[in-house]
């Protein structure tokens, strides 16, 4: 049996989940070195932008939440509008205030520019841990649940027709152990 786009989502979770450990190893040897690879993070922020949320969240919100909130309404529509998608776009703001800091940290090397780029890029990981973990433990389980087998079919096949997995593999390698 092919892949449902439920096990897909739920495997560049994983990936995520290995970005973020690797991000916070990084954020630990900023703090111990004094020191931000800045071409490093800029790099994380494209990771994020690219795979995170254009690839993942793009996948989420075009394919699968859409689908929730046109067929199964009420909780469903609670679940995705006014917990997951409020959270995609925290994440955003996480990442642009990320960016910020990161010009100032080449503007200015100031250690308050620091700290906002480990608390941005820290509270990132926070959120999208917990984020992951509700996706998979309760809004993937309902929506599997819920929706017909047709319906899933069709949201795979979208799915596989938007998969760049080789392409970002290829890009980016992130492990959480360094
Ligand atoms: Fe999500
Ligand atoms: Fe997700």
């Amino acid at each position: 049996m092919s892949t449902t786009i439920f096990e897909s989502l739920k495997e560049e979770h994983d990936r995520i989940l290995s970005f973020c450990g690797y991000v916070r190893n990084t954020c630990a040897n900023c703090v111990e070195n004094h020191n931000i690879p800045i071409a490093e993070f800029r790099s994380m922020v494209q990771f994020i932008r690219d795979y995170a949320d254009g690839h993942h969240h793009g996948k989420e919100e075009k394919i699968l939440f859409k689908e929730m909130i046109d067929r199964l309404g009420g909780i469903a529509v609670n679940l995705v509008q006014h917990g997951m998608l409020v959270e995609h776009d925290w994440a955003r703001l996480l990442v642009t205030d990320l960016e910020k800091a990161l010009d100032e940290y080449e503007k200015t090397g100031s250690t308050m520019s620091m700290l906002d780029i480990i608390a941005n890029a820290v509270g990132y990981c926070n959120l999208l841990e917990r984020h992951i973990e509700k996706e998979n433990t309760v809004v993937y389980p309902y929506a599997e649940k819920n929706l017909d087998p047709d319906v899933v079919q069709k949201m795979t096949e979208l799915a596989e027709k938007m998969n760049r997995e080789d392409f970002f593999m290829e890009r980016y390698s992130y492990t959480a152990k360094e």
